[in-house]
């Protein structure tokens, strides 16, 4: 095999473990509109694809604006059917003080894509995008 070949596998071995090393697990809950104001924007609309970071992620306001890709997991109760499947893309926008660690505060909206509202909390991983 070339040596360039080989690079390239490489690199592109690197790429796809490195993506998932950093996909994060943990947990997703949500809140209901209004979504307005938030602790990142204000009253400045981020459309309704939103979230709150727990205080770790938040880091002081660093993480505001980030996009992270959101996928359900599964269950932390036994309410049937918790995740709808596919991910969900949103914008950090709000402090979530009440978060435990690894827990992302979904609207409502961009919960309801990827899970089942009735099942009130869900494992998820979730990874900047
Ligand atoms: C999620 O965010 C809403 C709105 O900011 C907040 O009222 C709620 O307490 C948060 N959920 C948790 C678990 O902290």
């Amino acid at each position: 095999m070339g040596f360039q070949i080989r690079v390239l596998m490489m690199l592109s071995m690197s790429i796809c473990l490195a993506s998932v090393v950093h996909a994060k697990q943990g947990t997703s809950v949500f809140y209901n509109p209004p979504y307005l104001p938030s602790a990142c924007f204000s009253y400045r609309n981020q459309g309704i694809m939103i979230a709150g970071a727990n205080p770790t992620l938040y880091d002081g306001g660093k993480v505001c604006g980030r996009r992270y890709k959101v996928r359900c997991l599964g269950g932390t109760n036994e309410t049937p059917n918790p995740c709808k499947g596919g991910e969900v893309i949103v914008r950090i926008v709000d402090l979530c003080t009440g978060c435990g660690a690894n827990e992302i505060n979904l609207s409502r909206d961009a919960f309801s894509r990827i899970a089942n509202v009735d099942a009130g909390r869900v494992r998820v991983d979730y990874i900047q995008v």
